[in-house]
């Protein structure tokens, strides 16, 4: 029987035998965590940052959802010294990866409550969410997983689609953001004090479009529902009601710069020449325009005041 496709896309990512269950992230796309270790050394820093503004808690809690292999969490904890006030916390659906250093926390869900910094990059475009087009009648409906449409919509599901989404003439689809606004709310309600950051690509009201696809191998494809190939859809971040900048700014207030070193510096020193061309080059794919760059940081404090950024600045409502 067909079903709703938040239903078929959480089976095919999460289901026992689901792509996620199976499937290392790494192997099937390039994320900002895997692209270089430019960005772990960026998150390293936020982690000092969000330490001096909880003054030192005896506990420094860094929980990292839909943490893939840890890969994040794994250079994290080793840029920072195994500092023994800091608790790594990875939360995935996976098994804990053979190999992975024993002082990071390998869980299924999220701590009830810990003070830190919570982090998600790229979790929520892989949160299951359901679709909504326009029928002949002007009605909207649940698209199925056989491309069929089902029912109406919830009332809640439609009062996200006229706020964030709104849909007009038949054939106007949605991809309806309302289970990432709450899966992260319900993640940001769990921290005490600190930053929260969901790092993702997404879209805001000036070019919202519909964008559910899949990955596999490396390459873009036709979105399955077998467990064959990752589902993801961009995630609406104006909706999630918290500031957001873009990743590029976000880094480059982290230090990040993609700027070549001076070519004197060949002449002076070739090693240092080659190893700083290859970080500038690193840092450049993590900052670029039409990639990486263009991903959105949201961003939300608790209890603190700090944050790096001048976020009243990147609000985009
Ligand atoms: C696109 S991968 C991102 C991996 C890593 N954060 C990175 O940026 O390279 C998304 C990961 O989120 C995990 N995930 C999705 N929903 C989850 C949930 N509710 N709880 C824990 N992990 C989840 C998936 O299993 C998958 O490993």
């Amino acid at each position: 029987m067909a079903v709703r496709l938040r239903e078929a896309m959480a089976a095919a990512l999460y289901g026992a035998d689901g792509f996620f269950r199976r499937e290392r992230p790494a192997d099937h796309f390039r994320t900002s965590v895997t692209a270089s270790p430019v960005f772990a050394t960026a998150i390293a820093h936020l982690v000092a940052g969000v330490d001096k503004a909880l003054g030192h808690p005896d506990v420094l809690t860094v929980v990292d959802v839909g943490a893939g292999r840890g890969e994040l969490l794994s250079q994290v904890y080793a840029l920072i010294g195994r500092d023994s006030r800091v608790r790594p916390v990875a939360v995935e659906l996976a098994d804990r990866p053979a190999g992975l250093d024993p002082g990071i926390d390998w869980r299924p869900e999220l701590p009830e409550e810990f003070t830190g910094l919570l982090i998600a990059t790229e979790w929520l475009d892989n949160v299951p969410l359901d679709v909504a087009v326009v029928d002949p009648d002007g009605v909207p409906r649940y698209l199925l997983d056989d491309g069929s449409l089902g029912t109406p919509l919830d009332p809640a599901d439609a009062q996200w689609t006229d706020e964030w989404w709104p849909l007009h003439d038949p054939g106007d689809t949605a991809e309806i953001g309302l289970p990432r606004d709450r899966a992260w709310a319900d993640a940001v309600s769990r921290l005490t004090a600190g930053l929260a950051v969901a790092i993702d690509y997404g879209h805001t009201r000036a070019d919202r479009r519909p964008t559910l696809t899949g990955f596999r191998d490396g390459r873009e494809v036709e979105p399955r529902f077998d467990g064959s190939t990752d589902i993801t859809a961009h995630v609406a971040v104006d909706a999630l009601g918290v500031p957001v900048l873009r990743q590029r700014e976000a880094l480059a207030t982290l230090g990040v710069d993609g700027a070549r070193p001076p070519l004197d510096l060949a002449t002076a020193d070739p090693a240092g020449y080659l190893r700083a061309l290859s970080g500038a080059s690193q840092a450049a794919e993590l900052l670029a325009e039409g990639g990486l760059g263009d991903h959105w940081w949201a961003v939300q404090t608790v209890t603190i005041e700090w944050t790096p950024w001048r976020l009243s600045q990147s609000w985009t409502r």
